[in-house]
């Protein structure tokens, strides 16, 4: 084993049910986890579920049900999705379980053992609907904004967490670690909201008027609330292949829990507890639907991943994800823009070199890879004989920019068939005195297929293996260096082609 590696996602809320953006992050994450095992790392991937909290609570009460069954139905959903979209996790966290409920008890104790938790009476205003504290600062012309709701004045006890004394520790560990947070931008607006003093983080709520959550363990009145339960299963669950794991190596999270939550309050646990901070945190953009970010709150925005799941299979869906989003920034989904990349990259350009190459080596050489020699190399033969598109494809990993790799590989896709123009196999099969160069051919666009099928393993895990059974190879995840160009497939027998992504069926028109 070349090492290890540990990588997790943020933990989806299950008060309702998972969208396009939450199946992105999985899908990113499975991207990267795959790409590390295709380097013989041993993995651990965690992804899952954040099931606590008031609007769960709420949300169960609705449906007249208790908590743990309303989170065990919801927590089956999320679960059956990451299955259908391939997702291959470690572990699916669930921070309902016995073990995390533990460590969250005893990360508790041990900071208000520690003097860091303090409790305060606290009067002030609060908002009913974000079920927060919030302050005069918060006002916008002088009204309180819309997502707030109700804001009443209250004034209850509560647990706090001291955040301030480790700004200035925080602030250097983000000068000294450049690379602590992709992309850069990110790192410059977290170095911005740390210019000002931090205030306490309430970490507590009365029982009642919550009871969905893990009881303080120094006094059972309260339970924990939201971020020192979520933030802690990264840690609860990191054991879970044996000997503890820490840190991670990579964090995957969306661009709106970064500030505070993943970039302030889960460095500071961190600090406080003497544990080292995870390696790189890596904050995504947003899914819009034409313009509007996809968001529970706002049910016309929402695109459920099954559907098309359901049509084109867990590959097409992924594929999109990864190479349209480039990491970071927001993008656009439309059944437009899915629709073209499916037909114009994965049917016309991957889909179809598999099956053109197959059906010349059936038709012309009985399904065999022919053997060929030196003599009838030419200089257009060059492009699928070059390692560039392995180079490539591993830097642009490595600069975490799925969609550059994928480039590559369609680049790599778009030169095998536009050699397939340029030779014109078809023509050299009619004469007999071409059946040497058409050997090369034939055995150069069969050994790109293979090397496709290395390349597109862990962006679309379930292509790679129906590539490799239509070539009869061992039709499990190979190593990355697998990809580089060979001459294994020399006498080797392929199977029958078969359609990979078949045409895209249009309803018939209106009236037709
Ligand atoms: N439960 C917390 C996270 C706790 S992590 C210790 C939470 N849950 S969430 O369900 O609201 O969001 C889960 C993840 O999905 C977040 O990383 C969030 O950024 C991401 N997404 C939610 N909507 C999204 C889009 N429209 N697009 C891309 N990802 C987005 O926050």
């Amino acid at each position: 084993m070349a090492g290890s590696y540990f990588l997790t996602t943020a933990i989806d809320y299950v008060n309702s049910a998972p969208h396009l953006g939450h199946a992105y992050e999985k899908i990113l994450a499975d991207f990267f986890s795959r790409h590390q095992l295709s380097l013989e790392r041993d993995v651990l991937f965690l992804t899952g579920v954040d099931e606590h909290g008031q609007k769960v609570q709420q949300s169960a009460q609705k449906q007249g049900v208790e908590p743990q069954l309303f989170a065990d139905e919801m927590s089956g959903r999320f679960q059956r999705l990451h299955e259908s979209l391939g997702v291959a996790s470690s572990h699916f966290v669930r921070t309902t379980d016995a073990s995390h409920k533990k460590i969250v008890r005893e990360w508790l104790q041990t900071l208000h053992d520690k003097g860091e938790i303090f409790f305060q009476e606290h009067e002030g205003f609060y908002s009913v609907r974000q079920e927060q504290f919030v302050t005069e600062k918060d006002k916008v012309d002088g009204q309180w904004p819309e997502i707030f709701g109700d804001v009443i004045e209250t004034k209850e006890p509560n647990y706090y967490f001291r955040l301030e004394p480790y700004r200035e520790r925080l602030l250097k560990y983000i000068d000294e670690n450049p690379n602590w947070i992709v992309p850069a931008f990110r790192r410059n607006e977290l170095l911005g909201a740390l210019k000002e003093p931090l205030g306490d983080l309430c970490i507590s709520r009365p029982k009642s008027r919550l009871t969905w959550g893990i009881p303080l363990p120094f006094n059972e009145d309260y339970v924990t609330y939201v971020w020192f339960d979520a933030l802690v299963n990264y840690y609860s669950f990191a054991s879970v292949k044996g000997a503890l794991r820490w840190p991670p190596d990579l964090q995957i999270i969306g661009k709106d829990i970064l500030i505070p939550a993943h970039g302030v309050y889960w460095p500071i646990m961190l600090m406080a507890l003497d544990l080292d901070l995870p390696k790189h945190l890596l904050v995504h953009g947003f899914w819009t639907n034409s313009g509007a970010k996809i968001s529970k709150s706002n049910a016309k925005s929402l695109i459920d991943p099954v559907p098309y799941v359901e049509r084109f299979g867990p590959d097409a869906l992924r594929y999109f994800v990864l190479r349209e989003m480039v990491l970071g920034q927001d993008a656009d989904f439309s059944d437009e823009r899915f629709e073209a990349r499916y037909d114009s990259e994965l049917r016309k350009k991957l889909g179809n070199l598999v099956q053109r190459t197959l059906s010349m080596i059936n038709s012309y050489r009985a399904g065999v890879i022919p053997n060929y020699d030196g003599f009838h190399l030419t200089e257009v033969d060059a492009p699928l004989r070059s390692d560039a598109v392995v180079e490539e494809y591993k830097r642009a990993v490595e600069q975490f920019a799925p969609h550059l790799a994928l480039q590559a590989v369609i680049d790599f896709t778009s030169a095998a068939n536009e050699y397939i123009e340029k030779t014109a196999p078809f023509k050299l099969a009619r004469d007999p005195a071409q059946a040497k160069r058409l050997d090369v051919i034939l055995a150069l666009l069969a050994e790109s297929l293979r090397r496709l099928s290395v390349l597109v393993q862990a962006a679309m895990p379930t292509t790679a293996e129906k590539i490799r059974i239509q070539m009869q190879l061992p039709n499990h995840p190979v190593r990355l260096e697998e990809a580089l160009f060979g001459t294994s497939l020399r006498g080797h027998a392929v199977g029958k082609q078969a359609v990979i992504f078949p045409e895209i069926e249009k309803p018939p028109a209106a009236g037709a």
